[in-house]
């Protein structure tokens, strides 16, 4: 007998769903059938791509179409909003990172799919990549003796993508600590067992043309001791893909000559109306956006998130984009992974089997808000200078039968 597959409705057909495109496209436990935007040419391009129904409104598509499941990938802002409304619809849920901007949305959230028996899964985020998967596995074993500390860094050119005017506005979801601490803490939460206790952060801006926090730096304290150092910077400078031989992260080699492209593409614009231009032209739909791919991507490495280094007691545990070295007393171990069949392909499969067998999401609701809470932990600890105690911690479910 064919295997179900599950039919997705898409909330957003914005950047989020285009770097999920691959996924989306190939994932042969997935069928597309509808979708919903408020640019119509994307819709357009999404019957035309899908063959599916496209919608002008959340709640005609929830209404309307024959779905099992939502994707919604709308701005942070609208994440509670189109949650709720798939839920009141019976529909599983998969939300993107951030969960939603404040606890009190991810709170109605989850008593929203609560209330209406659905699963409410949050994701992507990097935490979901089979490396940071097969670390957290290695923990687990407890091979290694418990784990003490975690020093994760990423630089990248968040800030110089084109942007929308909230994403500029930390108030509204803008800034590098709601988008990409979304995701490193997310992964620091997985492999450090989930219960942060305090937060102590900074956070800087330096450019004033681009009016949001692009950098953070966080020390983060767990229940059980142990501690994780994070930083991020978002200004297109070094790069730090130069620690996977310019794997990017998205899992496919970079060219290092395009050094400094994203700034020099802003400033051949002056202002946010052409900026929106310049993301709507590349955005799905747009006379310069993706196509969803029609076969499997060849030499492609796992995602990353940049660098991550948990120490064990006995061991050094590094992810990396073909899989995990551990750096032992008496050599290196390598736990390599095949590569990725289907890009981020955990991210459905978690999906499927809470829709489909009711397993218990790794990346549920409460577990996204306990990653919200630390962002926000991020920026109240360096708007008031001091550590900030935390209340909405999970652990981390288990991965392995026994652990
Ligand atoms: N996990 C990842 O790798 C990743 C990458 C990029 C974005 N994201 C997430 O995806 C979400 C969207 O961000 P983005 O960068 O795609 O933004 P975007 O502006 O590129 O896309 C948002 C899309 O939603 C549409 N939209 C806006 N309001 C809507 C509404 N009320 N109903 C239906 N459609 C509406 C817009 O027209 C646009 O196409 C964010 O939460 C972001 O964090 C995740």
């Amino acid at each position: 007998m064919a295997e179900r597959k599950l039919r997705l409705g898409i909330a957003g057909l914005g950047r989020g769903f285009t770097v999920m495109l691959p996924t989306l496209a190939l994932h042969p436990r997935l069928d597309l059938v509808a979708a919903v935007d408020t640019r119509p040419a994307a819709g357009v391009q999404f019957e035309a791509d899908f063959g599916g129904t496209s919608y002008t409104s959340v709640e005609g598509m929830c209404a309307e179409a024959d779905i099992d499941a939502i994707y919604v990938a709308t701005p942070h802002q609208f994440h509670a909003e189109h949650t709720e409304i798939a839920a009141r619809a019976g529909k599983h849920i998969l939300v993107e990172k951030p969960m939603a901007l404040t606890i009190s949305d991810c709170t109605r959230m989850m008593d929203a799919a609560a209330v209406a028996g659905v699963h409410l899964i949050v994701g992507h985020s990097h935490s979901f990549d089979a490396p940071i998967l097969e670390a957290r596995r290695l923990i687990e074993s407890e091979k290694f003796g418990p784990p003490r500390l975690i020093n994760a860094m990423n630089y990248t050119d968040f800030i110089y993508r084109p942007r929308r005017p909230e994403e500029l506005d930390t108030a509204q979801g803008g800034g590098v600590v709601f988008s990409q601490a979304a995701h490193q803490i997310d992964i620091a939460r997985l492999l450090g067992g989930g219960l942060v206790e305090t937060v102590y952060a900074t956070t800087d801006n330096y450019d004033a043309a681009r009016p949001t926090e692009g950098v953070y730096s966080a020390f983060l304290k767990f229940a059980d001791g142990v501690v994780a150092t994070l930083t991020y910077s978002g200004y297109g400078r070094f790069d730090s893909d130069e620690f996977t031989d310019w794997l990017g992260e998205s899992g496919v080699v970079k060219n290092p000559a395009n050094y400094g492209s994203a700034r020099r593409a802003l400033a051949e614009i002056d202002n946010m109306d052409a900026e929106a231009v310049l993301k709507a032209d590349r955005a799905y739909g747009g006379p310069k956006g993706a196509s969803p791919p029609r076969a499997l991507p060849k030499n492609k490495s796992h995602e990353h998130f940049g660098l991550f280094v948990v120490s064990c007691t006995r061991g050094d545990i590094r992810p990396g984009p073909d899989g995990v070295r551990v750096y032992g007393n008496d050599g290196i171990e390598t736990f390599t992974l095949a590569p990725p069949v289907v890009p981020r392909s955990e991210v459905i499969d978690e999906l499927y089997a809470a829709v489909f067998d009711d397993v218990a999401p790794l990346h549920s609701g409460a577990w996204g808000r306990a990653t919200l809470e630390v962002c926000r932990a991020v920026l109240q600890s360096a708007d008031e200078g001091r550590e900030v105690r935390l209340n909405y911690q999970v652990a981390a479910r288990a991965m392995t039968g026994d652990a």
